[in-house]
């Protein structure tokens, strides 16, 4: 065991936690019961669970162990935050999925919707791909977003307007590890 890394995660250069906003208790609850809302939702058919890298990575791997059907899993990188913590607007797909979406239940997966910039674009790329269906499963909503193409069907918690880190949210890819969510400072 490596002495000092608890003074690490919570505290990286600069910037400190202020708060357990979830802990992983109450996550690992929520996450549950979001799978089973999907496995109910969903009817037959093929099933694609869509991660958006990189931030969705440890909530899609407890989601789908929740998902109680047959499905796949797919990713898509899209770039839209510098380094700051203000929404761009700007949004790049780096990797887009290997797999063949016409036809299938899409399932998008986000941490969090904040302006929503991110997912508009997406959906609207995805709809293009003629899916059987489209819907967004957001870990975090902070409810703040003036338009949304599409709203997310399933949503772990209401976010507070903090910027959050920690469960695969980063603070300038710091703290994605944490096994709870937190506010900074
Ligand atoms: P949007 O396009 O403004 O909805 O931003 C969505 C993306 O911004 C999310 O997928 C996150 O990667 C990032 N983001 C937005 N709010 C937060 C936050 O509070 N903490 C960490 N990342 C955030
Ligand atoms: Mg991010």
């Amino acid at each position: 065991m490596l002495s000092g890394t608890g003074s690490l995660q919570k505290q990286t250069g600069d910037t400190k936690l202020a708060r357990i906003v979830f802990d992983a208790e109450t996550i690992a609850r929520r996450v549950a019961e979001l799978g089973a809302e999907i496995t109910a939702a969903y009817p037959e058919g093929d099933l694609l669970v869509l991660g958006l890298l990189k931030g969705s990575f440890i909530f899609l791997s407890d989601l789908v162990r929740r998902i109680d059907r047959p499905l796949q899993v797919d990713f898509l990188v899209a770039a839209s935050y510098g380094e700051g913590t203000v929404s761009s607007g700007n949004v790049r797909l780096l990797y887009d999925p290997e797999t063949e979406l016409a036809g299938k239940h899409i399932l998008l997966v986000e941490d969090i919707i904040d302006t929503g910039k991110t997912l508009n674009r997406l959906v609207t790329l995805l709809r293009a791909r003629n899916p059987r269906s489209l819907e967004i499963c957001a870990l975090l909503h902070k409810h703040i977003a003036v338009h949304l193409e599409l709203e997310a069907a399933f949503v772990g918690f209401d976010a507070p307007r903090a910027f959050l880190v920690g469960y695969g949210l980063d603070h300038s890819e710091n703290f994605r590890h944490l096994p709870y969510i937190a506010s900074l400072t």
